[in-house]
């Protein structure tokens, strides 16, 4: 969790606004929230010197990197630098492809926490994306200084199937805000390139959707309720929770949502599985992640777009489809309100307004150590020899039904497009009509989902920082 200027100033950002940032990042109380890693972007370096040092451009920064990382440090926050494995930034400043033991040792030598490692002007190297980012960890580990290795290749070389060896955090989009303010859709499909990757996620490295876009320049183009879902989501998904706001603009209906308490703790639930969409029926969504002593995080979120006459719908989490047997009792916590919304058996229903999310706590009223393995994706009965994040499937026959439920949404729209956005709307139907075809069935399961399956093969190899 932390702040990162990109967003709100692109290259511009200098050190009178950092200097800013960090005050107000601790007067608000965000750092308080949990924002603690303050970041710089693209833009702070010069050419490098006759020793072929990185210079940071001391006209911006006149104090100098370490300048800011001592101040920042004093105020008990943690800072971040940017790079790229390419010979430039995308902005064209220098960067760090062939002197990544150099950058990295200088950068621990600043007191430097985290970097984030872009993939501009990689064309003159005729290594993989994998092999450019591993040089900078190693680069990273023999500096001696834990940081986060942050992964920014935009999700090109699905950087989350062999993420865990390489970074703590890695993109899995483009940038959520392509020109300075962040639309909507941009929004969404940030959302739907994450949806399905939960598995490749955990303690020590986790799927990025990009900063948030809630407060100015987010705010632009994003309603308040826009604002709220998509916080609501990141926080679901165990995406970093990274402001890109220019903090002294903030409004305070919009600082609420960044400081909601409760949302921030689903997002750093110790159990620390990531959630990931699990029911979907035209606009309408669910959202989860188990929590620590088998409570859910639970999302209901509404994409219908401005229709008439439907200003917002009824939305229901069926206990099976979060892995909960039908008949069990269970508290509901709206997470915004901070209320208790009562106990409730089977399912729950609430109103969700076009573009807006509920954010629920689910708590059973009488626990069972069985409600903490659930994983919002497919279980396998042989998780020895599954894909990645494979988990037992229950022996109950009702939680395995929300497994078929689950193939039913199983198709991101940003990948499969038109015919993803046609198959997941008639999939219910379509699926029904081909019980009993198994090798047919077998094929188009295949084709729809090919892209999830993956080895993860090494552990995580930076025993460094587990929680961003
Ligand atoms: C992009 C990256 C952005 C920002 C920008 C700087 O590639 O995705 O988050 O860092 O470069 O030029």
């Amino acid at each position: 969790m932390g702040f990162n200027p990109w967003n709100a100033f692109h290259e511009f950002f200098t050190e009178k606004d950092a200097f800013e940032t960090i005050d107000y990042l601790v007067s608000s109380g965000l750092v308080e929230a949990g924002y603690t890693y303050f970041n710089l972007d693209d833009g702070w370096m010069m050419p490098r010197d006759g020793d072929s040092a990185l210079q940071p451009n001391l006209t911006m920064y006149p104090s100098g990197i370490k300048g800011i990382a001592d101040y920042a440090h004093s105020k008990g926050l943690k800072v971040g630098i940017y790079s790229s494995a390419g010979t430039n930034t995308c902005k064209g400043f220098p960067a760090s492809l062939g002197y990544e033991d150099q950058d990295a040792k200088m950068w621990a030598e600043w007191g430097v926490d985290l970097v984030k490692y872009d993939n501009c002007y990689s064309a003159a190297s005729d290594k993989s994306i994998k092999e450019r980012y591993e040089a900078m960890r190693d680069a990273i580990l023999a500096s001696g200084r834990p940081m986060v290795f942050a992964v920014c290749e935009w999700g090109l070389s699905e950087p989350w199937v062999y993420g865990q060896s390489v970074g703590h955090m890695w993109r899995t989009t483009k940038d959520i805000s392509l020109d300075i303010a962040a639309t909507w859709p941009g929004i969404l499909e940030n959302l739907d390139s994450t949806a399905r990757l939960a598995r490749y996620a955990g303690p020590g490295g986790w799927n990025d959707a990009d900063m948030l876009e809630v407060g100015p320049p987010g705010n632009a183009k994003l309603t308040l309720a826009e604002q709220r879902a998509h916080f609501a989501l990141w926080a679901v998904i165990k995406s970093p929770l990274i402001i890109g706001a220019d903090l002294k603009l903030l409004k305070p209906s919009e600082l609420k949502i960044l400081k909601a308490k409760e949302v921030i703790a689903i997002n750093q639930d110790p159990l620390g599985v990531a959630g990931d969409l699990v029911w979907k029926q035209g606009p309408e969504e669910v959202w989860a992640a188990p929590l620590q002593g088998g409570g859910r995080a639970v999302v209901l979120f509404n994409r219908q777009m401005a229709a008439e006459g439907v200003t917002s719908r009824e939305l229901t989490v069926h206990w099976h489809q979060i892995g909960y047997e039908p008949g069990i009792q269970v508290k509901v916590r709206d997470l915004y309100k901070g209320k208790d919304l009562g106990e409730f058996t089977g399912h729950f229903k609430g109103t969700v307004i076009n573009h807006g999310a509920l954010i629920l706590r689910l708590t059973p009223t009488e626990a069972h150590e069985s409600h903490e393995r659930w994983r919002p994706w497919p279980c396998s009965s042989d998780p020895s020899h599954g894909s990645q994040g494979a988990y037992a499937c229950p022996s109950n026959a009702l939680m395995q039904r929300s497994e078929s439920v689950l193939k039913q949404a199983d198709v991101p729209s940003s990948t499969y497009g038109f015919a993803g956005y046609i198959l997941t709307s008639v999939g219910g139907v379509f699926l029904g009509l081909m019980v009993g075809l198994s090798p047919l069935r077998g094929v188009l399961g295949r084709w729809v989902r090919g892209r999830q399956y993956r080895e993860l093969h090494s552990p995580h190899a930076l025993a460094l920082s587990d929680r961003v």
